[in-house]
């Protein structure tokens, strides 16, 4: 064969390359496989596909604990009010705030309308779609009868195994749910069953949009004449329509178990039981769930084969990282990662940004927020796991319209980004929502990583009028101010850390950092392009206002009042160390006093109320200043746990999980794996000896 001069410099860089076995990742992804003797109160063990969730107790369903079934579609709304002028969220006037010279209108609950601003907050709500359990035989059984209680989540194959003893016969169940479809296939092989002492039950909640974080359990089970559940049998199958005033969905339950039937229990519950025919030691069933009747065809082996070969590919593509097990804060690393990895792909990897408690239960009604969208979605780019990426990083585009008709009532061109979101871009109510400005520039974030992989047109067109609306915002919300003659961010607005007030909140550091971060990828876009930029994006960028210094170091904003010694202040997101680690650093950054400021937020900062996502942001910072002991340190920071399964816990002011923890432990440690621009990785202790591959670099 002829071979081309490429063909062969690719030859030789092969050939001189050192060959680096690969990792094998199967036995370090099987050590931590979860094992558990009994129920989880809050932490359910999962099984799900990224836009579908199935949290299950011992037994591999819900039948002691009803852990929830939650969707990227089921979504509610409780009935409007009927007072009169708030009617319907278009009768929702908001507040008007001083803007510099003029009034704007923001998104905030106006006292003056008590009926309908909370409505607003509080709808759509996401739903449980049902609870599954083990049935008895009509007798009650507890968690405390069962003997020799086991169950493993393989984390390789995403299934579960559960195994007990009651009375003596032995109990076999597995449980998984389809890549492809909002499936759980189970088998049950039990002798119970033949003797009739063992089926299924189904049962279904209505919706509980009273609260903003409804957690553990999502529903509520004693309003049973608000909703509304309709059996239609068929043959070894049936299909119960659950519906919930406009929301309507479907089961459909398909069982392998000759003359098994499925029942209402009574007609007082929406529980049905699926009674297993006295004919075999064993019963499967699959159940889908979708809004309209979506018959499932495979069996629960094709699911299970399915479920297996899907895993399986996530777990061998993209990168992966060995850590020494030796080392106890390395193994305790290791777990984490190998965890939050399966966890993200359950539960923050659907059809629309993440949830901060991802499919577990719902935090802010099951909402999810677009300022959160860069510590949900950014470690794929790393990880080179894009197609779980590209699952909702179309939201951008889908919002843009909304986005625009946002910035135009405020009177400011381009597209204004919203916050806490539902599927449809409506933002809700809120003071801190519509005062929040550092969603405008992810967008430009995951379009340069794009581009980084994928230098091509398409890339260019996917994201140039996201770009050009996003960055027409930025640039017509900087406010020229005739006395300093530069462009100021604020007031209003709440920084990152949202403990300021906001009419004082002014050229926050890590938000000018991050304007000029946004309009610098939005000015190369349009050069990429053999586009003219235009003339006022270059202007605004060129003359925003210096990081503000305050004795030799930066701080949150300008003008803060003794931010180091106001303890609600000197807590929170330390997001100004955010210019130097998350964002490559500016060239207005003076390292020297970048210096001084990690020192002081070190020696200052009360980390007691710190998120999730903040360890992972001092961890990218410590990484690229060099310190990969700090780093790592971070990551294992005792206000920053990760439970036995590996759920994070999150802090003391959210509800459990809260699943930045997990995507920023990626983020960071791809970063720290990868390297950044000007540095090749890996960067953890040097006596560590680790093993990577597949990553790619941070900026
Ligand atoms: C269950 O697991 C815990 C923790 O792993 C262990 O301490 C306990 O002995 C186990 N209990 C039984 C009954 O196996
Ligand atoms: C809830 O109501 C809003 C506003 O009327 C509507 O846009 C949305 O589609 C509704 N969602 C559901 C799930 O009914
Ligand atoms: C309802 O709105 C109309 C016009 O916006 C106004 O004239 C009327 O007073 C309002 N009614 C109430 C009860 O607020
Ligand atoms: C900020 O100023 C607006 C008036 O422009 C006022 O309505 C609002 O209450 C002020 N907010 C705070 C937190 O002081
Ligand atoms: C099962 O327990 C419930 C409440 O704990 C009780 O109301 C019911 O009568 C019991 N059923 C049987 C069959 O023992
Ligand atoms: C339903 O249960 C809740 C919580 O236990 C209780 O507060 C409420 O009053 C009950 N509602 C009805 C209609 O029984
Ligand atoms: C159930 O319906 C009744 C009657 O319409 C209503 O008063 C009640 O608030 C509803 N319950 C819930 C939880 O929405
Ligand atoms: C429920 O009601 C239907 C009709 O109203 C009746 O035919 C059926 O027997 C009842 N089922 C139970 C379990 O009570
Ligand atoms: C593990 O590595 C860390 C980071 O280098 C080090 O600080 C720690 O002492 C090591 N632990 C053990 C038990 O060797
Ligand atoms: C202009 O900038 C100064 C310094 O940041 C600030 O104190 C002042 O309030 C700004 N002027 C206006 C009108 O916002
Ligand atoms: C950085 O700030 C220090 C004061 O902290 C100053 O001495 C130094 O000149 C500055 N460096 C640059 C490059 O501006
Ligand atoms: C940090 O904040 C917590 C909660 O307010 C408080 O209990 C603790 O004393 C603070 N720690 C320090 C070192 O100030």
């Amino acid at each position: 064969m002829l071979l081309q001069p490429w063909s062969i410099a690719l030859l030789s860089l092969t050939l001189v390359c050192p060959t680096s076995a690969k990792i094998d990742r199967k036995s370090i992804v099987r050590q931590f496989n979860p094992k558990l003797n009994s129920s989880h109160p809050y932490s359910p063990i999962q099984v799900g596909n990224g836009n579908f969730a199935f949290g299950t107790d011992i037994t591999g369903l819900q039948t002691f604990i009803p852990h929830n079934t939650l969707s990227s579609w089921g979504w509610h709304n409780s009935s409007l009010p009927t007072t009169v002028n708030q009617t319907s969220p278009a009768d929702f006037t908001g507040l008007e705030w001083w803007t510099h010279d003029r009034l704007v209108p923001y998104a905030q609950p106006n006292p003056a309308q008590k009926e309908i601003s909370p409505w607003m907050i509080a709808n759509p709500h996401r739903i449980n779609l049902a609870r599954i359990g083990l049935w008895w035989g009509g007798r009650n059984v507890s968690e405390e009868m069962l003997q020799q209680r086991s169950q493993t989540l393989d984390l390789w194959e995403g299934s579960i195994s559960s195994f007990f003893l009651l009375n003596g016969n032995r109990v076999e169940i597995t449980t998984v749910v389809s890549p492809d479809s909002d499936t759980v296939a189970v088998e049950i092989k039990s002798q119970m069953v033949w003797k009739g002492e063992l089926g299924v039950f189904f049962d279904f909640p209505y919706a509980s949009g009273k609260n903003k974080f409804d957690a553990p359990y999502v529903g509520v089970w004693n309003v049973t004449g608000n909703h509304s559940t309709v059996l239609r049998e068929r043959e070894n199958g049936a299909e119960i329509r659950h519906t919930l005033d406009a929301t309507s969905y479907i089961t459909d339950i398909t069982w392998e178990s000759e003359g098994a039937k499925m029942e209402r229990l009574n007609n007082k519950t929406h529980r049905y039981v699926l009674k297993p025919a006295q004919a075999g030691n064993w019963l499967s069933f699959t159940a889908t769930f979708a809004p309209e009747l979506a018959k499932n065809v495979d069996n629960f082996d094709a699911i299970k084969a399915k479920t297996a070969k899907w895993w399986t590919e996530y777990w061998e593509t993209g990168a992966f990282i060995s850590l020494p097990p030796a080392n106890s804060s390395a193994k305790e690393l290791q777990r984490r990662i190998v965890l939050s990895q399966y966890l993200l792909a359950v539960n923050g990897a659907g059809k629309d940004p993440a949830q901060e408690s991802g499919l577990v239960n719902n935090g802010w009604y099951g909402k999810f927020h677009m300022e959160m969208v860069f510590w949900h979605l950014a470690h794929w780019t790393l990880w080179n796991k894009w197609t779980l990426y590209d699952r909702s990083i179309g939201v951008y585009d889908r919002f843009l319209s909304t986005s625009f008709e946002r910035a135009q009532k405020q009177g400011y061109q381009g597209a204004r980004f919203g916050k806490m979101s539902d599927p449809t871009g409506r933002s809700a109510p809120g003071e801190i929502n519509s005062l929040l400005i550092w969603q405008q520039p992810h967008p430009m974030y995951f379009a340069e990583m794009e581009w980084r992989k994928y230098p091509t047109e398409k890339t260019l067109k996917k994201w140039d009028h996201i770009l050009t609306g996003a960055a027409d915002f930025m640039v017509s919300y900087a406010w020229f101010n005739e006395s300093t003659k530069v462009y100021d961010l604020g007031p209003p607005m709440y920084p990152v850390s949202e403990n300021t007030n906001p009419n004082q909140t002014i050229n926050p550091t890590f938000e000018l950092a991050y304007w000029r971060f946004g309009l610098n990828v939005a000015e190369q876009w349009q050069l990429r392009q053999n586009k003219s930029v235009p003339s006022n994006w270059r202007f605004v960028k060129e003359n925003l206002a210096p990081f503000p210094v305050e004795n030799e170091v930066y701080v949150t904003y300008e003008g803060v009042k003794d931010m180091w010694t106001t303890p609600t202040l000197a807590e929170d997101h330390p997001g100004l160390l955010g210019i130097y680690g998350w964002l490559p650093p500016d060239s207005r950054m003076n390292l020297t006093t970048f210096k001084k400021t990690i020192e002081k937020v070190y020696q200052s900062w009360n980390f007691t109320y710190s998120y999730g996502w903040d360890f992972p942001l001092l961890a990218m910072t410590a990484a690229r200043l060099g310190d990969a002991e700090r780093a790592v340190h971070w990551l294992l920071d005792p206000n920053n746990q990760f439970d036995e399964i590996g759920m994070p816990i999150g802090g003391t002011r959210v509800p459990t999980p809260y699943f930045p923890a997990s995507a920023g432990l990626l983020l960071a440690v791809g970063m720290m794996a990868g390297g950044w621009d000007g540095l090749e990785g890996p960067v953890f202790p040097k006596t560590w000896g680790i093993e990577v591959e597949g990553f790619s670099k941070a900026m």
